[in-house]
């Protein structure tokens, strides 16, 4: 099993790594308890070198490997491709995720035409000096979801300045583990999925616009059309368990507000 996290902090040895490193301990001793062999790959975004995006729409009209921005960045994704799980960790800041995460998310962004991590599992982790990490994982969160992952949930640490010697494993080993326990059952145990109603919803505002805006031959329509998402009686990226009425409540809320975006 491999799990990968990205840690959206500049900062080498600041309160997201130090989170991620008792995360990791975490989620190491989930994989001891239950005897399965894990890698957990860390990966720096403060340490790639990954241009802003510019903006050409060449990654959705074109396709991603055309990017003019040849910086490792579509390498990251495939690492994202290969792994079971992954968690996206920032801190906050001012109010949202760092410049880091949000430039990651930005480059990414052909995946919210186009989910390639449709059902993987992901986990969004936020620390913050006191407040806002509402925002910020809802960010990272809105982000995971788009690119058609299954969220297991999400945490705020609120870590304050700069935490020194043990203090990560004083104050936040339990919710630590909480998170692990989430993020390692939730790949281990393969559970039925259970899409979040906005998700569904989420699902339903794409699919219509895709078949409103999509000229078949385009890579969006054809790629959707390539995964059977745009046949009507699909309700999800992949097979769920979701209650009837909550996927109806969902696609009914979607078709509605389809009609105003789509
Ligand atoms: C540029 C910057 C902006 C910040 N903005 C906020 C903020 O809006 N609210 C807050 O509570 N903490 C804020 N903080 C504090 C950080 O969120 C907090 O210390 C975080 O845990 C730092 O993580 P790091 O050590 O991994 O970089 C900010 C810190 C920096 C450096």
């Amino acid at each position: 099993m491999k799990i990968l996290m990205i840690i959206g902090s500049g900062r080498r040895s600041g309160n997201t790594e130090q989170i991620g490193e008792l995360l990791t301990a975490h989620l190491q001793q989930e994989a001891r308890q239950h005897r399965v062999e894990l890698e957990v790959e860390t990966v720096y975004l403060g340490q790639q070198s990954f241009q802003f995006c510019r903006g050409c729409r060449v990654c959705f009209d074109r396709g991603e490997a055309l990017c003019p921005l040849k910086d490792g960045a579509l390498d990251l994704k495939n690492r994202m491709l290969a792994a079971d799980g992954i968690v996206l960790a920032s801190p906050v800041y001012v109010d949202d995720v760092s410049g880091l995460m949000k430039n990651f998310i930005d480059r990414m962004c052909h995946m919210c035409h186009r989910p390639q991590l449709a059902g993987k599992t992901a986990y969004a982790i936020a620390t913050t000096g006191s407040s806002r990490t509402g925002k910020t994982l809802e960010t990272m969160s809105m982000a995971l979801r788009t690119w058609g992952c299954h969220l297991a949930g999400q945490t705020g640490f609120a870590t304050g300045a700069l935490m020194k010697g043990s203090e990560a494993k004083d104050r936040f080993d339990l919710q630590a583990a909480r998170a692990a326990r989430a993020i390692f059952s939730a790949v281990y145990r393969q559970a039925p999925h259970r899409p979040a109603f906005f998700s569904l919803m989420m699902f339903k505002i794409q699919q219509m616009s895709w078949r409103a805006k999509g000229k078949p031959g385009t890579l969006d329509f054809n790629y959707w059309q390539e995964q059977g998402w745009l046949d009507p009686k699909r309700t999800f990226y992949i097979d769920h368990e979701a209650g009837r009425l909550k996927t109806s409540l969902a696609r009914l809320t979607g078709s509605i507000l389809g009609k105003f975006v789509a």
